[in-house]
């Protein structure tokens, strides 16, 4: 039996992807020899309801000053995060004397509106190439991983804040108790701690499976949260559904009884005991559903690779490295992926060695097939690549399940 993160009650596994690779670590041919590998397990907890990894590596291999995740890569995604620090402006009307703390603020994409609003901002940021671009755009990071000592000195810097804002980076960090207090000492009594997460409900309804991967230890629900915030004498006051990463919810928290608590979280906690993410028994199908995808895909492929189909990728997503390792998605049923990040270009994908190649040449190489590994964007992508995937060409995409578009 494996111990809860949040409240240590024993529990067991419900989902065992074996060993998995760290999902950004994409590499050259060289780096990649010693490929480090975890046991990827995920269990739900009966007591406090919290879904989690059973291991989960070390977070400096995970995030450092080689980190490949930056979040300006999607226009969507730059307009979520402006209207994002709107509503919070609003919310807590905030104003030149308002200060704004950011956990995980990557390259800035949030923070970057309250600096053109003159509203006092701090990043909190570990890996530092990220934090470096955050940094051009005139943010103050600090360059650590948050948790209470840090919020502390910033107590003692800085002054407390009016909204602690976090998107999806919560559910990467497994010291979830050392980060609540934190938030509870560095909050103005009227403040709000924010954060926004990819939800459980939707990954079990759509199995969206592989929003699990070794950044991700949580799989946040209303129930779980709510059963953290109270540990932690504070209040979970809101949930806001999100559209992003496939199905998200924003939790907004205050200190107790300063907030009213709308009927938006009663309904949703009553949501998720209706849908049983309250007992173990609604998650045991969830590996039959995700093998049913596996099986469908990699039939797909394979049919498709037999009649000399050429198939490629798009978007090197870190949920991708889930994909191809479970399913065993090897070079020769997909020749490569196209990404527009620069640091993962010519690189090879993390376990499955999928070449990585520069977005610039995807259309000069003239795919029958796409998997779309960025399904989480289809939209926005879709759009942009109308014109030329109306010349025969398909697009295939795997989330609720496989699909030839
Ligand atoms: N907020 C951004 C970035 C998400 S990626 C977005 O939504 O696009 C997750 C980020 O969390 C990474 O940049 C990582 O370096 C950071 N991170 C991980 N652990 C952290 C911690 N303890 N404190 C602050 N940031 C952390
Ligand atoms: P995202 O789905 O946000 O990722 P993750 O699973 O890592 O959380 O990542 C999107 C990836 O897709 C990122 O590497 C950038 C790439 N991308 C493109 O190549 N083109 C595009 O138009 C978009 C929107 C993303």
């Amino acid at each position: 039996m494996d111990k809860c993160l949040i409240c240590d009650s024993e529990y067991s596994p419900f989902v065992d992807f074996g060993f998995m690779p760290i999902a950004n670590a994409f590499a050259t041919k060289e780096q990649i020899k010693n490929e480090y590998t975890f046991p990827m397990k995920v269990g739900f907890c009966g007591n406090c309801n919290m879904v989690q990894l059973v291991e989960q590596p070390e977070r400096e291999k995970m995030f450092h000053e080689n980190y490949a995740f930056f979040s300006s890569t999607s226009n969507y995604m730059e307009e979520h995060f402006k209207l994002f620090a709107n509503s919070v402006s609003e919310l807590q009307d905030l104003n030149e004397d308002s200060f704004v703390v950011e956990v995980g603020c990557n390259d800035g994409i949030l923070l970057k509106n309250f600096i053109i609003n003159h509203i006092s901002c701090l990043g909190v940021e570990p890996s530092k190439n990220v934090a470096q671009v955050a940094m051009e755009k005139g943010i103050e990071v600090i360059t650590q991983f948050f948790d209470r000592p840090l919020a502390e000195r910033i107590l003692q810097s800085h002054q407390k804040a009016d909204a602690i804002l976090s998107a999806n980076v919560m559910c990467h960090i497994p010291y979830m108790h050392s980060i609540f207090d934190g938030v509870k000492t560095l909050l103005k009594e009227d403040g709000i701690f924010m954060f926004e997460d990819p939800y459980l409900g939707e990954i079990i309804e759509k199995t969206s499976f592989d929003q699990i991967y070794d950044e991700h230890v949580f799989l946040f629900s209303a129930l779980s949260v709510n059963y953290l915030a109270n540990m932690h004498d504070l209040e979970l006051v809101n949930v806001e559904p999100q559209i992003t990463h496939g199905g998200s919810m924003r939790y907004t928290i205050a200190h107790k009884g300063i907030k009213k608590v709308s009927q938006n979280v009663v309904k949703l906690i009553d949501q998720e005991k209706k849908l049983g993410l309250d007992k173990k028994q609604s998650y045991l199908g969830f590996t039959d559903n995700i093998n049913k995808i596996k099986n469908d895909l990699i039939n797909l492929l394979t049919k498709l690779k037999n009649d000399g189909k050429k198939v490629v990728a798009y978007g090197a997503t870190s949920k991708s490295t889930t994909v191809t390792n479970y399913f065993g998605i090897t070079p020769d049923l997909v020749g490569c992926i196209y990404d527009t990040t620069p640091i993962k270009q010519n690189k090879l994908s993390p376990g499955a060695h999928i070449p990585v190649l520069p977005y610039d040449q995807f259309r000069e190489s003239e795919p029958d097939y796409v998997l779309l590994f960025a399904w989480n964007h289809a939209t926005e992508i879709m759009k942009k690549e109308s014109d030329y995937m109306a010349n025969n060409r398909h697009w295939i995409t795997y989330i609720p399940n496989v699909k030839v578009i």
